[in-house]
């Protein structure tokens, strides 16, 4: 049977994004980057649309790094601003779609009435029962490892009782699946500090399409190559 995009198998349980190439896709266009990452944003809800049509049950989006605070403010503002626009004026439709919003990442640092936008979405989508989004926002990989062996180390729990499975309960996403697919937009071959626990055996999907551009054919694209890769896991 040939695989169109309604019956690609296996599918990832956990795709992660990285959608890069808000700014360069603002400057192609003559606008300013903020507006670049509207733009991304929007593209953002679509995809959701699209990933939500799957069987997946977690998405994760890489919003903002632990280490984008390095931007120019207005940038960082406005980042922030998109973000909580999100969570409260698509609140609804997102919630409509039984998905369960999920905030990975430190609130440390962040505004309160942002943290308090995305506490208010998460508990508001807590009991419904499809598709988990991750929004990754504050977030790095290497902070979120240093946390978790922060917590550990609180609870007064012993260095000789931790394996891997009991440490992977310490991190953000305790309970979630490590991510089967990672996909990263715009060009770029790096992790950036992504979910560098969770993406150990990760399949790898790189693509020169910025990400407001990223549509439906290249979703579909991502998830026909994933379901061609063969893991192994370090087996044969
Ligand atoms: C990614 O787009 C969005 C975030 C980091 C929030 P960029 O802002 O990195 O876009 P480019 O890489 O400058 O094109
Ligand atoms: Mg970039």
């Amino acid at each position: 049977m040939k695989l169109t995009a309604k019956n690609i198998h296996p599918l990832p349980s956990h795709v992660a994004i990285v959608p890069d190439g808000n700014g360069r896709w603002a400057q192609k266009h003559g606008f300013s980057r903020v507006h670049g990452h509207r733009e991304g944003v929007l593209n953002m809800l679509r995809m959701i649309q699209y990933i939500n049509a799957y069987p997946i049950k977690y998405v994760t989006f890489y919003g903002f790094s632990t280490e984008n605070w390095n931007r120019p403010e207005p940038e960082v503002q406005g980042l922030f601003d998109l973000v909580e626009e999100f969570v409260t004026q698509h609140l609804d439709e997102i919630h409509q779609k039984n998905i369960k919003i999920s905030h990975i990442g430190r609130w440390n640092g962040l505004p309160s009435n942002l943290q308090n936008a995305i506490q208010k979405a998460v508990a508001h989508t807590a009991n419904n029962s499809g598709m988990t989004l991750n929004i990754a926002w504050n977030y790095g990989g290497r902070a979120e490892i240093v946390d978790a062996v922060t917590k550990y180390v609180k609870n007064e729990n012993k260095p000789q009782q931790l394996d891997e499975k009991t440490f992977a309960n310490y991190l953000y996403t305790a309970g979630m699946p490590d991510v089967d697919l990672l996909i990263r937009t715009g060009n770029e071959t790096r992790l950036s500090n992504f979910l560098i626990w969770q993406t150990a055996y990760s399949e790898y999907y790189f693509t020169k399409v910025l990400w407001p551009d990223f549509g439906k054919r290249d979703i579909e694209k991502a998830l026909l190559e994933y379901s061609k890769r063969n893991r192994r896991f370090g087996g044969l």
